[in-house]
């Protein structure tokens, strides 16, 4: 008998064996039982077959990196891969699938994966945006349904959640994550993760999570993508780490490495964060994956001298799969030959990636995943588009609302104005996975359309996103003129935020302000509201005074017009609230609520008081802070009570406030918790949101909304890098956004 024969008899036995041990193991949830299936598995194996495991290649339908091959399926034909990302729908991955399963010579299935990072087909609102929503089991079902619909078309694996803390609106890609809260931060993560994952990964509609970018990718120097991060453990730790960390607890089965390096070592390479902590400190048991080609680019970092000891570097660190870099497949073998790496390490990645194989059933059937009449079924189901509705309504933020401009009235013509009004294509914001840009999704346009007749619809573009032409001015100022109210839908440009696309001015793009003074001026006495398609917080520092309302809609999505229609018209009162500060102006940046205090911080007898940390052209607070959304009714907070003004570390601190509806609407408030740990062997930020919950009150309903507070929720990274709490002085309040001062105290005794 032939070797080829002999293999696949052997692995006849040992699929068959896996039915009935998947079967079982599935009914327990105890993956580590695969783990004498992946060792027969890998008993079988050559070590080039192991390498090809450890390589990720792009099938080029979606282009998310600099680099594109066309050769990817001769290598895939003979076992080079293990991972294909860029390729979907039933059709494709199941091509694919088949030139894997059918020629190489032990047949093991392909693992695909793709951006599914606000939706697949399905679009959501832009992350930042549906944190907005602080509405945790929304943000869950929006990726359940995500992956459900991903699963759907062949999809086994998502490159999300984008779980970096981001405080720099210059950086494009703080439209990808949850904003710059780290306790938000971390709860959104485990939303994400339950979300895609569900409760058992042999399902056929759940899909692996991808923590990512490990770590530090938001805190790039000057909002610049990709650029150099240096930040103190202490940061690190405190700061950037704990989305991870909650992701891990969550289950997550997969991380991906950063572009940038961390305090000198690019993260791809280092060996700290992916040996030491995360699988050392956390346990980490899933497997790593590098970001796009993000292993080679180490030789520009100035890291590694050559391809190859990009290879050695990376494999040392702990990065188990290659995307689309070609390094372990042409150098991993010669690097054991030469003893420059253990084939143990090679070994432990090809398990961890043959794994999630198993977890996802792929040894079953390599085509689970692939039915096109569930993928008919699926995609763009009703009530997922029904979701999507709610998600873009729950996501809006009302930022100002002078004389109640809003909600508007459905008897009053309106003039509808602006580049992004009747658009269809940036809508689904960057990265839209495969969500139609045309056709498919509704505009605000049409949104409007189920509330107006059309006659009392008065459009005018006005201008593009980004060009000084005024041609189209005339035709907008006429407009005004006409209607009762002038309803100017206005922002970025899709591509201007996500991967790449930092900006350096954080103003409205191209003449669209000018736009607005414009309509003010023609129209001073008329109700003007601008609603707002971006992703990143922007400079409105001349919109507020010449606009009576601003309702940030973000990129709303596929339901996005529909959705904002319904806030438009106060069908959905809107609760949103920031997740990230907007500045007054671009200089301000990075600004966030959790800062530190200072030896100088701002008198509050004197503002103007020499020598303190201060600007001398603006002030230090934002344009709006974090946590800030106005709705159409009006919360009072009142009566804080706490159960014990001192507490001891075994104790729990409960603390009660009423709110009451006090205005016009029903509605949902969101309610914070804050504390400030006044003394620490390193110093503490002077405020940190240690809770939330949004509850709804009818007109004129009271509610007392309970927090528990223990000594854990104190905890933070001290001096010596040790997770602890230490006793002292607290501050604590219950607040309707960050911009309150505390007023009341309780001390934490051993
Ligand atoms: C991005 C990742 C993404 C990957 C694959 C990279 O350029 O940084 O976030 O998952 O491409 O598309």
């Amino acid at each position: 008998m032939n070797q080829k024969l002999i293999s696949h008899i052997l692995l006849f036995f040992f699929c068959i064996g896996c039915v009935s041990i998947n079967n079982s193991i599935m009914a327990q949830n105890a993956p580590d039982k695969y783990e004498a299936k992946v060792d027969s598995l890998m008993n079988l194996m050559t070590l080039e077959e192991k390498i090809g495991q450890t390589v990720m290649y792009s099938g080029g339908w979606d282009k998310t990196g600099p680099t594109i091959r066309t050769d990817f399926e001769k290598h895939v034909k003979v076992g080079n891969v293990g991972a294909m990302l860029n390729v979907y729908t039933v059709k494709g991955t199941r091509e694919m699938q088949k030139l894997a399963v059918e020629n190489t010579r032990l047949g093991i299935p392909l693992l695909f994966g793709y951006d599914v990072i606000h939706g697949h087909r399905t679009i959501f609102p832009i992350n930042l945006g549906l944190s907005s929503s602080w509405d945790l089991d929304l943000i869950e079902q929006t990726s359940r349904i995500a992956a459900t619909e991903a699963s759907a078309e062949g999809l086994h694996w998502t490159f999300a959640p984008m779980v970096d803390i981001a405080r720099d609106p210059r950086w494009g890609r703080i439209s990808e994550g949850a904003g710059e809260d780290v306790y938000l931060g971390s709860e959104i993560a485990k939303a994400y993760v339950k979300g895609f994952q569900g409760d058992d990964l042999s399902k056929t509609n759940t899909i692996l999570a991808c923590a990512k970018h490990f770590v530090g990718y938001g805190a790039a120097q000057a909002g610049r993508d990709y650029h150099t991060v240096n930040m103190g453990e202490e940061e690190l730790r405190n700061v950037y780490l704990p989305p991870f960390k909650a992701a891990v607890d969550a289950g997550v089965e997969t991380f991906m490495t950063a572009f940038n390096e961390v305090n000198g070592v690019p993260a791809s390479g280092n060996k700290f964060l992916f040996r030491d902590i995360l699988r050392g400190e956390w346990d980490f048991k899933g497997f790593v994956v590098s970001d796009y080609t993000a292993i080679n680019e180490m030789i520009q970092h100035g890291f590694a001298k050559d391809s190859i000891d990009t290879a050695r570097l990376a494999m040392h660190a702990g990065i188990d799969m290659d995307m689309m870099g070609e390094v372990y497949r042409l150098h991993l073998k010669k690097l054991i030959e030469e003893e420059a790496i253990d084939v143990a390490l090679v070994n432990e990645s090809c398990k961890k990636i043959l794994m999630a194989k198993f977890k996802l059933g792929l040894f079953d059937d390599p085509y689970r995943y692939n039915d096109e009449q569930r993928e008919k079924e699926t995609i763009y189901k009703p009530e997922f588009l029904k979701v999507a509705r709610e998600a873009a309504a729950a996501s809006n933020v009302l930022l100002q609302n002078k004389n109640e401009a809003l909600p508007l009235d459905k008897t009053k013509t309106i003039a509808l104005i602006g580049p992004l009004a009747k658009d269809e294509f940036h809508i689904n914001g960057n990265w839209g996975g495969a969500g139609d840009r045309k056709g498919k999704s509704v505009s605000i346009y049409e949104g409007l359309q189920d509330y107006l007749k059309d006659s009392q619809m008065l459009y005018a573009k006005g201008c593009e996103i980004e060009s000084e032409d005024e041609k189209g001015f005339q035709e907008a100022i006429n407009a005004a003129k006409k209607a009762d109210v002038v309803l100017l839908v206005m922002g970025e440009s899709y591509h201007m935020s996500g991967e790449a696309a930092s900006r350096t001015n954080l103003r409205i793009p191209g003449n669209q302000t000018k736009l607005i003074k414009k309509i003010r001026e023609a129209v001073p006495n008329k109700k003007i509201i601008l609603v707002l398609m971006n992703g990143r917080p922007l400079n409105l520092s001349d919109e507020v005074n010449e606009v009576d309302a601003i309702l940030e809609a973000w990129y709303p999505g596929t339901m996005g017009g529909s959705g904002v229609a319904d806030v438009l018209f106060g069908i959905y009162n809107p609760s949103g609230k920031l997740t990230a500060t907007f500045p007054r102006n671009v200089g301000q940046v990075p600004i966030y609520y959790n800062m530190k205090n200072t030896g100088r911080p701002i008198p509050e007898r004197d503002p103007k008081e020499d020598y303190k940390s201060n600007y001398i052209d603006v002030p230090n607070t934002p344009l709006f802070p974090f946590g800030y959304g106005l709705s159409y009714t009006k919360f009072e907070y009142s009566d804080l009570k706490l159960s014990d003004t001192n507490i001891g570390f075994n104790d729990t601190l409960t603390a009660d406030i009423t709110i009451t509806n006090t205005g016009n609407y029903d509605g949902h408030e969101i309610v914070q918790l804050y504390v400030h740990d006044k003394v620490g062997s390193i110093t503490r930020p002077v405020k940190e949101l240690k809770g939330f919950q949004k509850i709804f009150l009818k007109k004129g309903e009271s509610k007392t909304v309970t927090f528990n507070l223990t000594a854990a929720d104190l905890k933070f990274y001290n001096d010596e890098n040790k997770f602890t709490v230490e006793p002292g002085e607290f501050e604590i309040a219950i607040a309707p956004s960050s911009d309150f001062k505390f007023k009341h105290i309780f001390t934490l005794k051993e």
